[in-house]
C-alpha cells in the first residue's frame, strides 16, 4: 500500500509544536490525564462546560442495552439555543457567525444576532407547515446560509433533518426521502457551480414524482439560481415569501439529550445507503469539544474555514454544529475551488484572514499539481493551523500543505472519523502532540481505540489489523434509521455476539507504530473512498446492471493520484444487446453517464471496461482483488482460487 511505502521514507520526520504555539494552545496534557483517570467524568465535565442545559443531567452513560447507548439521558437541552441564543445573550450578537461568499462573488456577513433571528423565523414557518417533533425534513440545498438556517430551525423545534448533498441525483434523493418518510423538502431553485447554475428544484420535482410514499406535503424553495422552475401552487412555497415575513419571536424548549437531531445517509457494503442516526446531547458535546481542542479555537480572534459541503458529515459537525456551538466566526463558500480562477480559495483566505483551514487531501493534491505560484500570489500569513480529513493524507501532501500553504511552521492535524462516529476520534492535539506526517496519530481524550486481528485478538507489534472503538463515545451513531438489526450486524458483531466481543467495527484497516501512533490503511470492506467521499461498490454495480445493456458488473476502487481512489468498472454486456451497441468507447461513455445520472456525479466511474468474463471463485464470488490489480496496472495476484485460473489473462487482454 502506498501509505506504507511513504511511511518507510518519512518516518524520521517529526515536528515539535513551537513554544509560541504551545503557550497559547487551548488544549493541554491535563485533558489526557483527566480522561484517563475518569473517562465518563471527563465527558460529563465537557458536556457541562461547553453546553447550556435546560435541565442538568445526572446520568452520564446508560450502556445497559448495548449497542444502544444513552448519554446524559435525563438532561434536556436545545441544540439551536446552544448554537445561537446563548451567544447573543452573552453579548456576542454582533460577532460574525458566517462570512458567506457565493460563487459568482456575492457576499454576506451574518452576525450571531441575525442568524438567531433568521432561525427563529424559519422555525415558526416550519411549525406553521405542521412540522412537529420527530418529523423528518429533507434538505437539498447549495452552500448558502439558508442551509445552515434550515438545519438549525429543525433542531430548534425538535424535527429531524436529513440533508442530501446537492450533487445527488433524483433517484438518490427519492430513496432518501422515502426511507425517512420526510414530510417537507427544503431546496433552492438552483445553486452555482463552475460558473453555471445547477438546478435543484427540478430534481426535487423529479424525485417526488418517483416516490411512492407521498409523505411530502410541502416544498420550501429558496431563490438562489433564478433559473426557471415549475411551480405546484398546492405544494410549493417560496422561502422569501414565508420566512422573511414570519415572526422573529420563538421560544425554544429543551429536548431530552437523546432526542434525535439528524439522519445522514452514507454508503455501506450493500447497495442500500444507511440512514445514520445522531442525537443531541452527546453529539453536541463531542463536536464542540473536538472543534475547540483539535483546531485550537480561540473564538474571539480566529476565522475558521472548513471547506466541506453541509451535505456530508464534515459539514454537519464542523461547519454547522461544532463551530456555532463554540461561537466561532467562519467562512461559508458556495462554489468550486477553481472558479472563476484557480486561486479562488487562497483569495478567500486572504480576504477574510482565515486562521484555521480544514480540508481534504484530495483538494491539497490537486493544488499541489497546479504548483505553488497560485497560492503564493495571495497573502496566506493569517493561517495558523491546518486540518485534513476524509482519507489518509500522504506525507508528501502533508509536507506541501504545511510548507506551501502554512508557511512551514504551523501545525497540521490529520483527523480520522466517520459519519457514524459523528465527531473526530483520532487526531493530534496541536500544541501537545509531536506531529508525524501521514499518521492520524492518537485517540482524542475520552476515546478508546484498538487494533485487532480478524479473530478479535490484539495484533502483534506493528502489524496491520482492524480498527475498533472499544468503549462507547458521546457522538456515536444511535442506529440505522428503521433497521436496528443492520446496525447491530454491521458495526457490533464483527467478532461475535458475546458481550465481551462486542466492539464498534469501523471498517478501516490500521496499524500502530513503535511510538503508538496510528496509521490508517484504507477500508477493509467493499466501500471506496473517492475524493474523501464514501461510495459502495455494490451500489454502483446495481446501478450498472440496471442499464438495459449490462448483464453483469464488478466495481473496484483503484488508487488514483488525485482522488485517492477512483471507481473502475468491469461489465459484461447482454448478448442480445451486443448488436445494438456500436463501439465499445460509446458503451463505456454511456454507462459512465448512466451511473452519474442514477447516483450522482461523484459516483461516475473513471473507466468502464467491457469484458467477456469476470474472475469468480468456484462458489461464484467475484474476486475484486484481482480486478483491482488490473485497474492499478499491477501484476495480477494469486489466482489459484478462481474457478477458471486462465480467466485473468483473457480479461487483461480485453482491458489493455
Ligand atoms: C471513512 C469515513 C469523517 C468525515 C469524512 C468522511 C476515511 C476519514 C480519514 C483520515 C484516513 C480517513 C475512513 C473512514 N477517513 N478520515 N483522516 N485518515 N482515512 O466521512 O464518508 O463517513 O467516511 O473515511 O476510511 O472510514 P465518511
Amino acid at each position: 500500500m502506498t501509505v506504507q511505502i511513504d511511511h518507510a521514507l518519512e518516518e524520521i520526520r517529526r515536528f515539535r509544536p513551537s513554544p509560541e504555539f504551545a503557550a497559547q494552545a487551548v488544549a493541554d496534557e491535563h485533558l489526557y490525564e483527566a480522561a484517563r483517570a475518569d473517562r465518563l467524568g471527563f465527558w460529563a465535565d465537557q458536556a457541562r462546560e461547553l453546553l447550556r442545559w435546560e435541565k442538568p443531567f445526572t446520568r452520564t452513560l446508560d450502556w445497559s442495552n448495548p449497542p444502544f447507548a444513552k448519554w446524559f439521558d435525563d438532561g434536556e437541552l436545545n441544540v439551536a439555543v446552544n448554537c445561537l441564543d446563548r451567544h447573543v445573550e452573552a453579548g456576542l450578537g454582533d460577532r460574525v457567525a458566517l462570512h458567506w461568499e457565493g460563487e459568482p462573488g456575492d457576499r454576506r456577513d451574518i452576525t450571531y444576532a441575525e442568524l438567531t433571528d433568521e432561525v427563529k423565523r424559519a422555525a415558526n414557518v416550519l411549525t406553521e407547515l405542521g412540522i412537529g417533533e420527530q418529523d423528518r425534513v429533507a434538505i437539498y440545498l447549495p452552500m448558502i446560509p439558508e442551509a445552515v438556517v434550515a438545519m438549525l430551525a429543525c433542531a430548534r423545534i425538535g424535527a429531524i433533518h436529513s440533508v442530501v448533498f446537492g450533487g445527488f441525483s433524483a433517484d438518490s434523493l427519492a430513496s432518501r426521502i422515502d426511507d425517512a418518510e420526510a414530510s417537507l423538502v427544503i431546496t433552492a431553485d438552483g445553486g452555482y457551480r463552475k460558473g453555471k447554475v445547477f438546478p435543484l428544484k427540478p430534481v426535487v420535482d423529479e424525485a417526488l414524482a418517483k416516490t411512492d410514499g407521498g409523505t411530502v406535503r410541502n416544498v420550501l424553495v429558496v431563490r438562489r439560481g433564478e433559473n426557471e422552475i415549475d411551480w405546484n401552487a398546492e405544494r410549493d412555497l417560496w422561502w422569501h415569501e414565508t420566512v422573511a415575513n414570519a415572526s422573529n419571536e420563538h421560544v425554544a424548549k429543551g429536548f431530552d439529550a437523546e432526542h434525535p437531531l439528524f439522519i445522514l445517509y452514507t454508503s455501506g457494503t450493500t447497495g442500500k445507503p444507511k440512514g445514520i442516526l445522531h442525537t443531541t446531547g452527546g453529539y453536541l458535546t463531542q463536536v464542540a469539544f473536538t472543534h475547540k481542542a483539535v483546531f485550537d479555537l480561540h473564538p474571539e480572534r480566529d476565522v475558521y474555514w472548513c471547506t466541506a459541503d453541509v451535505g456530508w458529515i464534515t459539514g454537519h459537525s464542523y461547519v454547522v454544529y461544532g463551530p456555532l456551538a463554540n461561537a466561532a466566526t467562519q467562512v461559508l463558500y458556495e462554489g468550486t475551488p477553481d472558479t472563476p480562477h484557480p486561486g479562488r480559495w487562497w483569495e478567500i483566505v486572504e480576504r477574510y484572514k482565515v486562521s484555521i483551514l480544514y480540508t481534504a487531501p484530495t483538494a491539497i493534491r490537486s493544488f499541489m499539481k497546479m504548483g505553488r505560484q497560485i497560492p503564493h500570489s495571495f497573502n496566506l500569513r493569517s493561517l495558523r493551523l491546518l486540518g485534513s480529513v476524509g482519507e489518509p493524507i500522504n506525507p508528501e501532501a502533508w509536507i506541501w500543505y504545511r510548507h506551501v500553504i502554512g508557511g512551514g511552521s504551523i501545525p497540521v492535524v490529520d483527523t480520522w472519523w466517520q459519519t457514524e462516529t459523528g465527531a473526530i476520534m483520532i487526531s493530534a492535539l496541536p500544541g501537545i502532540t509531536d506531529l508525524k506526517p501521514g499518521s492520524a496519530q492518537v485517540p482524542v481524550p475520552g476515546v478508546s481505540i484498538d487494533i485487532l486481528a480478524d479473530d478479535g485478538d490484539p495484533v502483534d507489534g506493528e502489524n496491520g489489523g482492524l480498527l475498533v472503538v472499544t468503549e462507547p463515545w458521546p457522538s456515536m451513531l444511535r442506529g440505522i434509521w428503521g433497521d436496528p438489526e443492520r446496525f447491530k450486524e454491521t458495526y457490533w458483531e464483527k467478532f461475535g455476539t458475546a458481550p465481551d466481543k462486542s466492539m464498534y467495527f469501523a471498517g478501516d484497516g490500521a496499524r500502530r507504530d513503535e511510538d503508538g501512533d496510528i496509521w490508517l490503511l484504507g477500508r477493509v470492506d467493499d466501500v471506496m473512498n473517492v475524493s474523501g467521499h464514501r461510495l459502495s461498490t455494490a451500489e454502483i454495480e446495481s446501478s450498472l446492471v440496471a442499464h438495459p445493456w449490462t448483464a453483469e458488473a464488478a466495481v473496484v476502487g483503484a488508487a488514483d493520484e488525485t482522488t485517492g481512489q477512483a471507481v473502475v468498472a468491469f461489465v459484461i454486456l447482454k448478448q442480445s444487446q451486443e448488436e445494438a451497441v456500436s463501439t465499445l468507447e460509446d458503451v463505456s461513455e454511456v454507462l459512465r453517464k448512466h451511473v452519474a445520472t442514477q447516483i450522482g456525479a461523484i459516483a461516475r466511474p473513471r473507466q468502464v471496461f467491457v469484458v467477456n468474463e469476470l474472475p469468480k471463485t468456484r462458489s461464484g464470488k467475484i474476486m475484486r482483488r484481482l480486478l483491482r490489480d488490473l485497474a492499478e496496472g499491477r501484476e495480477v495476484g494469486d489466482t489459484t482460487t478462481l474457478a477458471d485460473t486462465s480467466i485473468m489473462q483473457v480479461i487483461s487482454s480485453q482491458v489493455r
